[in-house]
């Protein structure tokens, strides 16, 4: 009943001669069963919109919480869907680390992006601190108390389960303990929202996603796809996970 979504997040990456890996995601994928979501640098958002055609959604990686106004350098949704964004991804920890955002800010931001009509995918995870002293459910809680706003629907939320520790190290957690993760986060997402957006909204696990790991981490219970950093900036890459998320 949930649609699976393989997630690209290009970081600060890619330039114009990326859009050529974009072109044949979506040759090879037109049709796939599952959505397919490309988030690249602000600065190709508009040409990657056009390259992409009806296969692929594109995404920011952030939005200011304002409209507009005199914020330099800074970007607005409503900007992000003019340029033909559908979704923004919202408090990714390099964010959370390098802009200091709060869970505050992440659920200023998130109302903001749903006011321009933007879907979010929030992102939360926990330390390798953290989760040694055991206290990865509690932080992820907190998190989603305090970074998803009341103004959500099954439709236009996605939660992206990133452990810090796993973005880019090649490490992941083990099935058992992603699938705890997942199921924490539902039943927190029913808790608070009720059974139908609790039940709709998607959960993403990231982190290290490689061809190699895809498939078994698409088996386990509550994780309805991807959201791939590294592994999303080729096609040769992007599509075997793709076709994992496809076959799950
Ligand atoms: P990675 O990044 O796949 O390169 O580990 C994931 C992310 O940060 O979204």
């Amino acid at each position: 009943m949930r649609r699976k979504l393989a997630a690209g997040n290009w970081k600060m990456n890619g330039t114009g001669a990326e859009l050529a890996e974009v072109r044949t995601i979506c040759d090879t994928h037109q049709g796939a069963g599952v959505e397919i979501l490309l988030c690249p640098p602000a600065t190709l958002l508009h040409r990657l919109s056009e390259a992409a055609s009806s296969a692929i959604a594109t995404g920011g990686q952030d939005c200011h919480k304002a409209e507009n106004g005199a914020h330099t350098g800074d970007i607005s949704a409503g900007m992000l869907a003019d340029a033909g964004a559908s979704y923004v991804i919202l408090g990714h920890s390099e964010r959370r680390e390098d802009h200091e955002e709060t869970d505050q800010d992440v659920r200023e931001k998130a109302r903001a992006a749903l006011a321009a009509g933007l879907k979010v995918v929030i992102c939360v995870g926990e330390t390798l601190e953290e989760r040694d002293a055991a206290n990865t459910l509690d932080i992820i809680a907190g998190q989603l108390a305090g970074s998803i706003p009341d103004a959500v629907t099954g439709d236009t939320l996605v939660i992206a389960y990133e452990p810090i520790w796993a973005i880019g190290t090649g490490k992941i957690p083990t099935l058992d303990q992603i699938g705890e993760v997942h199921d924490f986060i539902r039943s927190r997402l029913e808790q608070r929202f009720g059974s139908g957006v609790g039940r709709s909204a998607r959960i993403l696990y990231g982190g290290s996603v490689k061809p190699g790991n895809a498939a078994e981490i698409f088996g386990v219970s509550n994780v309805d796809g991807a959201l791939v950093g590294g592994a999303s900036l080729k096609a040769t890459d992007f599509s075997p996970i793709i076709e994992a998320l496809e076959k799950a």
